[in-house]
């Protein structure tokens, strides 16, 4: 357990219930074990069976309060099962981590339809299923939802399908955070950095390096902030994406109009189009990838 928490001696997810998604290992498992260290009744699902019993185990020997149910998030009956669980074990449901994904380092040339299809099932039907069910299952008494992107959302080559998900989950924040804000349910997003499997380089490309930095950070990173953003700590917060890097943590801003709408009077030609970009509209081009502003 963190130090911080060790000071306050406070358990500041005590009391709650959360679903957390792809458990089973990498920052999904660290998460876990985290909510359950800071007092909360936890679902684990994962679709590999042999990873979820051995994260549940590890929890229920340090004296958690886990329940592993194998889930396969693209299947609509699988992400209401897991949060009719965590409803039908603890009573209720406070937290949604829709963590659980497929990823994909690849040049786009080079480009796996399948698997493209694949990761667009789990990393975007799969947060929506399991939003909604959890979402339904909150309209009562509230609730947070955290959502996994990345910074390929900004931009990545050879990770261009993975980060379309990823820019899609974002998305689906922003607006999850203004229709269900009236019940009570926050969502917010985690584009996170952690040393894992997903983190590896494919074969043929060279390791990746977070700026500035020769190693990432540990999953534990990843896992406070999204145990943070679970609990009544971070009441003021929704529709934010939370950047980890290996050098700390910061906000991302959120995509909106950048400037006044240059005039092209009501209707408008080719060579007035042509006209406002060469005249100031081209120069308000926004730099790619994931950059500090
Ligand atoms: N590791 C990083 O640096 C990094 C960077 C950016 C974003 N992310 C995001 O963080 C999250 C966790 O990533 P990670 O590095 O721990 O990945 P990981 O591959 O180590 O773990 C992902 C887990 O999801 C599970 N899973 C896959 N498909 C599933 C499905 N259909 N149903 C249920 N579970 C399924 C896997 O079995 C696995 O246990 C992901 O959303 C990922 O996209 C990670």
């Amino acid at each position: 357990m963190p130090d911080h928490d060790m000071r306050s001696g406070a358990s500041p997810l005590s009391g709650k219930a959360v679903v957390i998604t792809g458990a089973g290992r990498g920052i999904g498992a660290s998460c876990a074990e985290l909510a359950c260290a800071l007092g909360a009744d936890v679902v684990i699902a994962d679709i590999d069976r042999d990873v979820l019993e051995s994260v549940a185990s590890k929890i229920r020997e340090r004296g958690g309060s886990v329940h592993a149910s194998v889930a396969d998030v693209t299947d609509i009956n699988d992400a209401q099962r897991i949060v009719a669980a965590c409803v039908e074990r603890f009573g209720h449901i406070d937290g949604l981590v829709n963590n659980a994904a497929l990823h994909a380092q690849e040049w786009f040339w080079d480009m796996d339809p399948a698997w493209s299809r694949r990761m667009v099932d789990v990393n975007v039907l799969g947060p929506i299923y399991c939003a909604h069910a959890a979402a339904l299952a909150m309209r009562e008494r509230g609730g947070a939802i955290v959502n996994m992107t990345s910074g390929s959302q900004s931009g990545l080559p050879a990770w261009s399908a993975y980060g379309a998900t990823k820019g899609a989950v974002a998305s689906l924040t922003y607006s999850l955070a203004m229709e269900l804000g009236d019940a009570g349910i926050r969502v917010n997003a985690v584009s996170p950095m952690a040393a894992t499997r997903m983190s590896d380089p494919a074969p043929g490309f060279a390791p990746a390096a977070p700026i500035g930095h020769t190693t990432f950070p540990p999953a534990s990173n990843n896992a406070a902030v999204v145990a943070f953003l679970l609990s009544d700590h971070s009441a003021p917060l929704t529709g934010q994406v939370v950047r980890i890097d290996a050098d700390g943590i910061s906000l991302m801003t959120h995509p909106a109009i950048l400037n006044e709408s240059f005039r092209a009077g009501s209707d408008w030609s080719f060579s007035d189009v042509q006209h406002l970009f060469e005249t100031g509209l081209a120069t308000l081009s926004q730099p790619l990838g994931i950059v500090r502003q």
